[in-house]
């Protein structure tokens, strides 16, 4: 039998122990995270078999073992993104059950872009009416109409999957870029009235949210009504990444707000605008997360900063200046960039440490102590202008189990040839639960 039991659980709050002996498996742990993770450690156990669909009835044997294990961060995550390309529900929660497996802790949903709004607001029907659609972009896409959206059933759906399953669903609506399907569907939100279409190219535009009208700050204050009402996890990311300011030095109701607040420049314009959103979002008792741009106009008090440029030294500065930090260097972390010869290849991402940032190799650094303390984990990224949904885990597998490693694992002890052949038996086991991983390493094409 299993039994499973809080007596002589190890202290932590995701800490668990696993004991099989020929008398039976107890399972002890202090929480239900530690419970979830002493089942799923078990689960892993198993033969890959039990991962199909129809497994069979067993019996199975499991080796004995005792095992105490606690992770090395609290926030282990996952960024999908939506927006680029819509991502069924059903992609979703198989992502959910690949992150669960892989004992993440955090599912970042990246709901809004210029290439699509996905997420059912009451109060903005047009945001999804107009803002979910658009043409084809890049040219070599399945379908000449992309798009979709999440009914706020659809999304509840997820979030109750993804908490069953431990993990917190972190919703991200950009701002004060990232928005031209918001301005395709309400173009008095932006500095010049439009008219917009949503975003077919791919890349950074320079039509952003006005800082200026007290309307767009109306909407969007809405729309996070709606958000934090949706997602019962106490964060929600509001991007600020990648904005140009052109469009504000233009406008006249953009001058008039720098002047009126005092503000120093665009920049200081763009912290301004945030911060307004995380104190509504304080008052929903909700934290913000930014991206680490937001530290050029200094970000808001009580941000979270998630650092992705490496080369800016984002998780040393973000802490200097008091921050929490989440951390996602590029260069390790986004599984969007594709295996080409070394680099992103599964050695190259586990090398991932999160207490190292810098553009590597030559330029590495240690964040520092004080760093280490606000560091709260880190997450994976996987951005989809290059991939549509059967491209999903091909991509990201099996390059997340070395983010899942270092983000659980301590850093002494981290051995390459050790986790190549611990990610490399895990092939059988996703074959079995129908799961595609791409490659480990660069293979050429074949020649014609
Ligand atoms: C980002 O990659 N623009 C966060
Ligand atoms: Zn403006």
């Amino acid at each position: 039998g299993i039994l499973l039991t809080s007596a002589g659980a190890p202290a932590g709050d995701e800490a668990y122990a696993v004991e099989v002996a020929p008398a039976g498996v107890t399972l002890r742990a202090g929480t239900p995270a530690g419970f979830l993770h002493a089942g799923t450690t078990l689960r892993q156990m198993l033969p890959p078999a039990i991962e199909s669909a129809t497994p069979s009835a067993g019996p199975w044997t499991v080796p004995g073992v005792r095992i105490e294990d606690r992770p090395r961060y609290p926030w282990r995550g996952f960024l999908l993104d939506c927006g680029r390309h819509f991502m069924s529900v059903a992609l979703v929660k198989r992502v959910v059950d690949v992150l669960a497996f892989y004992k993440f802790t955090r599912f970042h949903w990246h709901l809004t872009e210029d290439q699509g709004w996905r997420i059912e607001i009451a109060r903005f029907p047009q945001l999804t009416a107009v803002g979910a659609w658009r043409g084809v972009a890049g040219g070599k896409e399945s379908a000449a109409r992309h798009g979709g959206f999440y009914t706020k059933a659809d999304i509840r759906d997820v979030v109750a999957y993804a908490q069953a399953r431990g993990i917190a669903v972190v919703p991200e609506i950009e701002l004060p870029g990232h928005c031209k399907a918001a301005l395709a569907s309400y173009p008095d939100l932006s500095c010049t009235g439009g008219p917009f279409a949503v975003e077919t190219e791919w890349g950074v535009h320079a039509d952003i949210y006005c800082a200026g009208n007290d309307r767009t700050f109306a909407v969007l204050e809405g729309v996070l009504e709606e958000v934090a009402e949706l997602f019962p996890a106490p964060w929600v990311h509001l991007g600020a990444d990648e904005v140009p300011k052109d469009r504000w030095k233009a406008c006249p109701k953009c001058r008039t707000r720098i002047k009126a607040e005092r503000l120093k420049d665009e920049a200081a314009l763009q912290t301004w605008f945030v911060r307004r959103m995380a104190e509504y979002l304080e008052r929903k008792g909700k934290r913000a997360i930014c991206w680490d741009e937001i530290l050029e106009g200094g970000a808001p008090q009580g941000v979270i900063v998630q650092a992705w440029r490496a080369s800016e030294k984002a998780v040393s500065a973000a802490a200097r200046a008091g921050h929490d930090v989440i951390h996602s260097p590029y260069s390790y972390t986004y599984l969007s960039y594709g295996i080409a010869g070394y680099w992103m290849n599964l050695e190259w991402v586990h090398k991932f440490e999160p207490t190292i940032e810098g553009d590597p190799p030559e330029k590495e650094s240690p964040i520092g102590p004080e760093a280490e303390r606000r560091l709260l984990g880190g997450e994976a990224c996987l951005w989809t202008e290059g991939v549509e949904e059967p491209g999903v885990f091909p991509q990201i597998l099996p390059r997340l189990l070395a983010v899942a490693e270092n983000l659980w694992s301590p850093r002494a002890g981290k051995a390459w040839p050790d986790f190549s052949a611990r990610a490399e038996a895990q092939r059988a086991r996703l074959t079995a639960a129908g799961l595609a991983a791409g490659p480990s390493v660069y293979v050429d094409p074949p020649r014609p």
